[in-house]
């Protein structure tokens, strides 16, 4: 038996076929553009997804017999994004995405009503699904009007899948209209978010069955048992599921286009209030919290693109050896940022340039900018309780020693580095799919190999700890004349 573990991310789906023990066998990736038809707006066509998932599987197809063997498949996919479906179930407009900030002052209004951090256990951010669907209401009142089901991306490709309208608990806490704590919608939240249950997909744990293979999907992909559609995860709880980061102490850094630092959690522990996210994770009675910033690589490729070069060039150019905060100072919030400003109009910028500036000095400023984003959020996990025994650094940031060893330095935390080899989302759908077929997740969800640990660099950690407090202190100056 063999299991597909799909990765739905921003800029292209990632299909692994992995074996009855959970080792991978094959990839395929194909990619797809976002696009911006307005400043702080992020879209992308449902369709581009569909289409990426058939090559991707065609091509697993031709190359790997083991595919006729499929017994489950699981979905990870970037969080919040709004799928709009009309009652044919056909897609409505573009999805709003995870970063498209336009439903700004939506959110404001939503997380100002009494009572609502409490009940979805967060701060409405604008980025998440509740208030886009109050924007589309303003906006777009004839598309509001025909919204006979909202759907997040893994969930869409669930209903591609299955032809059921489904989705995990890991991914519907981005929504602000869950109860995060109950692990149930929350007819207060939706009512706050003018939407109805009918239009919500049903809920089930992210390891847990959500259906079965359409058959006429499956006689295409010339399989012919019955095949498990597991609920999956938002991508971020899937990728705790492939390092095997369920038990409290456990967590992971990524540095992908989004920055996120992630702690598991035995328990429901809200704190809104720190700009945290709390969220279930995939597998039952288990939650996860996360500082989340916007511009993580994003901010790099950003670099890149201005200067013509590729990132992986710009980090190459620095070297392995850990220089001190440069004079240069980047502010990596060119979309905004959650952790800890939640704030959508706050942008970037450089700071400290002069005559003799080069493109190394902003690489270095860039790197270090992104990862004192993740100090604050580091420090707003520690305000909830959550620690950190072991960190691991994903996501493709991680492949920079130059970037892994300043991070180990600003968080002053060792970095453990997986192995080359799976450990993402993708292995943690496939993971979830091994799950909702009768594996106990404890079993799959082990830890990766580690190829090697990161130290702080303990000399520069005073040096970077006043940096720090320099690079905090100037999101108010900054955005005083913003
Ligand atoms: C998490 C978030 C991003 C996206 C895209 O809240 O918005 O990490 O899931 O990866």
């Amino acid at each position: 038996m063999t299991y597909l573990g799909i990765d739905l991310g921003t800029s292209g789906l990632r299909a692994l076929l992995v074996s009855e023990e959970g080792t991978p066998i094959a990839s395929s990736e194909r990619h797809y553009e976002v696009s911006h038809p307005a400043e702080g707006w992020s879209e992308q066509a449902p369709a581009a997804w569909i289409a990426a998932l058939e090559e991707a599987v065609a091509e697993l197809r031709t190359t790997c017999p083991e595919f006729a063997d499929l017994a489950g498949i699981g979905v990870a996919g970037h969080m919040h994004g709004a799928v709009l479906l009309d009652a044919e179930d056909q897609v409505l407009r573009p999805c709003i995405l995870w970063n498209d900030t336009r439903a700004h002052a939506e959110a404001a209004a939503l997380d100002a009503i009494p009572g609502l951090r409490a009940r979805s256990g967060n701060i409405v951010f604008p980025g998440f699904t509740a208030p886009k669907l109050l924007w589309v209401q303003t906006h777009e009142p004839d598309i509001f009007a025909r919204v006979a089901r909202v759907l997040l991306p893994a969930a869409y490709l669930n209903l591609y899948l299955t032809g059921e309208a489904v989705t995990d608990m890991s991914d519907a806490a981005g929504t602000s209209w869950l109860d995060v704590g109950a692990r149930a919608w929350s007819d207060p939240l939706l009512e706050a978010g003018a939407m109805r249950a009918g239009q919500m997909p049903r809920l089930v744990e992210g390891s847990e069955r959500a259906g079965h293979l359409r058959p006429a999907l499956a006689r295409d992909w010339g399989l012919s048992g019955k095949v498990v559609v597991a609920g999956g995860a938002g991508d971020n709880a899937a990728a705790a599921c492939g390092i095997g980061a369920l038990e409290e102490g456990a967590g992971f850094v990524s540095l992908g286009t989004s920055g996120v630092l992630l702690a598991a959690r035995d328990g429901y522990h809200p704190a809104p209030e720190t700009a945290v996210h709390t969220f279930c994770h995939a597998v039952p009675g288990r939650w996860y919290q996360m500082g989340v910033m916007l511009s993580a690589t994003d901010s790099l490729n950003w670099l890149g693109r201005i200067a013509g070069q590729r990132p992986a060039d710009l980090t190459a150019a620095l070297g392995e050896t850990l220089r001190p905060p440069g004079p240069v100072r980047f502010l990596p919030y060119l979309s905004g940022e959650r952790t800890p400003h939640n704030d959508a109009a706050i942008r970037g910028s450089f700071t400290g340039l002069s005559a003799g500036t080069d493109l190394a000095d902003m690489t270095r400023a860039v790197l270090e900018g992104v990862a004192f984003g993740l100090r604050d959020s580091l420090l707003a996990l520690e305000a909830t309780g959550a620690r950190f025994d072991t960190l691991m650094a994903i996501g493709g940031g991680s492949a920079s020693p130059y970037w892994c060893r300043l991070l180990a330095t600003v968080l002053n935390t060792p970095l453990s580095l997986p192995m080359a080899g799976e450990f993402g989302a993708a292995l943690g759908a496939a993971r979830l799919a091994m799950g909702a077929t009768g594996r106990p997740v404890e079993e799959v969800m082990t830890p990766p190999a580690i190829g090697g640990q990161v130290e702080a660099d303990r000399d520069l950690l005073a040096t970077f700890e006043t940096a720090h407090e320099r690079f905090r202190a100037s999101y108010p100056a900054i955005r005083a004349v913003q």
